[in-house]
């Protein structure tokens, strides 16, 4: 992997855990930060070693408090755009190929809630809290807080959030569904890395595949999301894995999924 100022990197066999290492501002997301996590998901998804990601925050407090309010500061309506669309990270987080999970450890605010948001599971400490402040700010969010929440809560949850710019609490996101599972503190990692652990031991290319296929689900009708499907699960009888599977079931022993 490449040096990052930003973020550190640790891998456990198939996982790799990223975690955005600026405790000290509440991991709030500045340009360095937003292009260096564009760069380790470049990385890592090209890297047939890795089956499976996880994003947390550094330190107790947060897993991202948001955008750094300081780069807002002065900043032009064109430069701002830019700065959105040249990283693309949300986008490229909802795009990687693999599965993606956070561990949202504390704070989890506008971008971080949008970043958390773009992942496939959000699993939360009972401490964290959770919100979209940018009305506060006098802004609206540009990550995809208008666009994924209510996608993923009851509208009205979503714009209970988007207007007062409330945090909430661990239980009520999980109870609005916006996070998937919810642990102690001190257990969240290792539950989070258990469940990537899990995943990490099934095969990628039927890992992929689901993602795909999921990923047309929220762009799709029924009717054509059906078709996507079945191409995709012909395609996962091309696979070695698949013959693998297949062959450990009838012969009562463990799949050894090779991600070919
Ligand atoms: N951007 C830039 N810096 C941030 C930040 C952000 N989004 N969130 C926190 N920080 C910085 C603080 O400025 C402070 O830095 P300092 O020590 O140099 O002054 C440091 O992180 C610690 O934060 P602090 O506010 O002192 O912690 P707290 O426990 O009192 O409050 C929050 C925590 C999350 C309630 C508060 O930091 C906050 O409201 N942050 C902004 C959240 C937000 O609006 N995010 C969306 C941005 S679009």
């Amino acid at each position: 992997m490449g040096s990052y100022q930003n973020l550190l990197i640790k891998r456990n066999g198939f996982v790799t855990t990223v975690t955005i290492n600026r405790p000290d501002k509440l991991n709030a997301l500045n340009e360095p930060t937003r292009y260096e996590l564009v760069q380790a998901l470049d990385e890592l998804k090209d890297d047939d070693g890795v089956r499976v990601v996880i994003l947390t925050g550094a330190g107790e407090k947060a897993f991202i408090a948001g955008a750094d309010i300081k780069d807002f500061e002065g900043r032009s309506p064109w430069d701002q755009f830019r700065a959105m669309k040249e990283s693309g990270l949300f986008d490229k987080a909802e795009q990687f190929p693999k599965p993606l999970l956070a561990a949202i450890n504390g704070f989890c605010l506008g971008g971080g809630c949008e970043l958390a948001m773009a992942c496939d599971i959000r699993v939360a400490s009972e401490k964290a809290r959770l919100g979209q402040p940018e009305i506060n700010l006098g802004i609206i969010p540009g990550g995809g807080g208008t666009q994924r929440l209510p996608r993923i809560v009851p509208l009205g949850a979503a714009y209970k959030m988007l207007y007062t710019g409330e945090m909430i609490n661990a239980d009520e996101a999980y109870r609005i569904g916006l996070v998937d599972e919810l642990a102690a503190p001190e257990a969240l990692m290792e539950r989070v890395e258990e469940i990537a652990a899990t995943i990490a031991s099934k095969s990628p290319v039927a890992l992929a595949l689901i993602k795909e296929a999921v990923k047309a689900s929220k762009r799709t009708s029924l009717d054509e999301g059906l078709r996507v499907e079945a191409a995709l699960f012909g395609m996962s009888f091309s696979s070695e894995d698949k013959v693998e599977g297949i062959d450990a079931f009838l012969n009562k022993r463990k799949a050894e999924f090779k991600g070919k």
